[in-house]
């Protein structure tokens, strides 16, 4: 029997969303139907909503999640009912040419449902193959990674995007270790992770660059050892400053912009690492003089999902917040209903908020 549930869609572009009653099947071989206690509202949420992502309408939002697993269908051995679950958008194949050579994190074939939920007989597009703004959703079996059911929801569905983009970002792309200096340029929900990931990793000095002081106050509570307001100075030259005229190590670029790629690049050391996890918008252009890129050495490197396998480092995560290691809880800043979707969207694009999470 489909379930009958209430769930958040964007049935055209740029409207707002709307809340309607979807259908949700259960679950075939290699499906998993999972109640959603908790989802975060990202920034790509938006961006589907805004006809960014693609034009596939309606989509159902939702996609950092975390919830209970209530049916199985058969052949599926990683979940059983009753198991708590953080829901994510890499359920890796192990066959393409990436999985095959062994780097499962790069899986160029990941699995979502094979079944689609409806909004009135018509298949909805849930967002990154999840779909969580809803009392049910449908994914693959790989879609849901057991984690210790003692975390709060709200905060552990975070590790479900941004939260894991940020710290796999640092941990995981960067390869930030002990005695490295870091720089975020951005400190949102992704950077303020890439600095805690930076704090986690050993990192000795974490400079967090934003516009907005807001943010790098939050920065420093995450564990940032140095804060740079860029709207005021010229954050390559304060970087600098602070490491004997030197530069970082590693440079995380987490806004997405040609200026603040230009000045992770910049600010880096010699032989130092770039990483860009901000999503850039189609148009967007940088220009480097090659010789800075050939004589500075180093690495320029791209991070998506922080690099992360979920049932590698989904638990490992969860237990480190568990044991007061990790700060889950200073992303959640405020818990809403599924009908307050749409004034979280506003409340994100003023920048008030790292997370709203809705809770059901
Ligand atoms: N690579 C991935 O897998 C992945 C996953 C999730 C999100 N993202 C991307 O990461 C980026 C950040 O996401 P978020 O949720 O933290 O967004 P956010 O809007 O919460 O944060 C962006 C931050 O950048 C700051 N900022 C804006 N312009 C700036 C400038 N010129 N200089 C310095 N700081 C500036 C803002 O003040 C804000 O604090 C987005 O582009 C998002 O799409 C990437
Ligand atoms: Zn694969
Ligand atoms: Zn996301």
């Amino acid at each position: 029997m489909p379930h009958s549930v209430r769930a958040v869609i964007a049935r055209a572009k740029g409207e707002p969303v709307s809340i309607e009653t979807i259908e949700v099947p259960d679950p075939e071989p290699g499906e998993v139907l999972v109640r959603i206690q908790a989802c975060g509202v990202c920034h790509t949420d938006l961006h589907y909503r805004e006809g960014a992502i693609n034009d596939e309408f309606p989509f159902l939002l939702g996609h950092e999640a975390a919830g209970i697993v209530e049916e199985i269908g058969d052949g599926v051995v990683n979940v059983t009912p009753g198991d708590f679950v953080i829901l994510n958008w890499r359920a890796v194949c192990g066959q393409c040419r990436s999985c095959q050579r062994g780097r499962p994190w790069n899986c160029f074939e990941t699995y979502n449902a094979t079944q689609k939920m409806t909004l009135e007989g018509q298949p909805l597009s849930p967002a990154l193959g999840i779909g969580a703004f809803a009392e049910k959703t449908l994914v693959a079996a790989g879609q849901a990674t057991k984690v210790d059911p003692a975390a709060r929801p709200e905060a552990a569905g975070l590790i479900g995007c941004g939260v894991m983009a940020g710290l796999g970002a640092a941990m995981n792309t960067a390869q930030v270790g002990r005695g490295d200096s870091v720089a975020v340029f951005g400190c949102g929900g992704v950077g303020n992770a890439a600095i805690e990931g930076s704090r986690l990793a050993g990192a000795h000095t974490i400079i967090a660059v934003d516009v907005d002081s807001r943010k790098l106050k939050l920065a420093s509570e995450f564990g940032a050892t140095h804060t740079i307001d860029s709207s005021q100075e010229d954050p390559v030259e304060a970087i600098r400053a602070i490491t004997g005229g030197n530069g970082v190590d590693v440079a995380i670029e987490a806004v997405g912009l040609p200026s603040t790629y230009e000045q992770a690049f910049y600010s880096r050391d010699l032989a130092g690492t770039v990483v860009l996890v901000g999503v850039p918008s189609p148009e967007a252009k940088i220009e480097l003089p090659m010789i800075e890129v050939f004589g500075r050495g180093g690495t320029l490197k791209s991070s998506w999902y922080g690099d992360c396998l979920p049932s590698r480092d989904f638990p490992m995560l969860i237990d480190l917040y568990l044991q007061g290691r990790l700060d889950l809880d200073r992303f959640v800043s405020e818990t809403i209903s599924l009908d307050q979707v749409e004034a979280a969207f506003e409340k994100m694009e003023r920048g008030e908020v790292l997370r709203s999470v809705v809770v059901l």
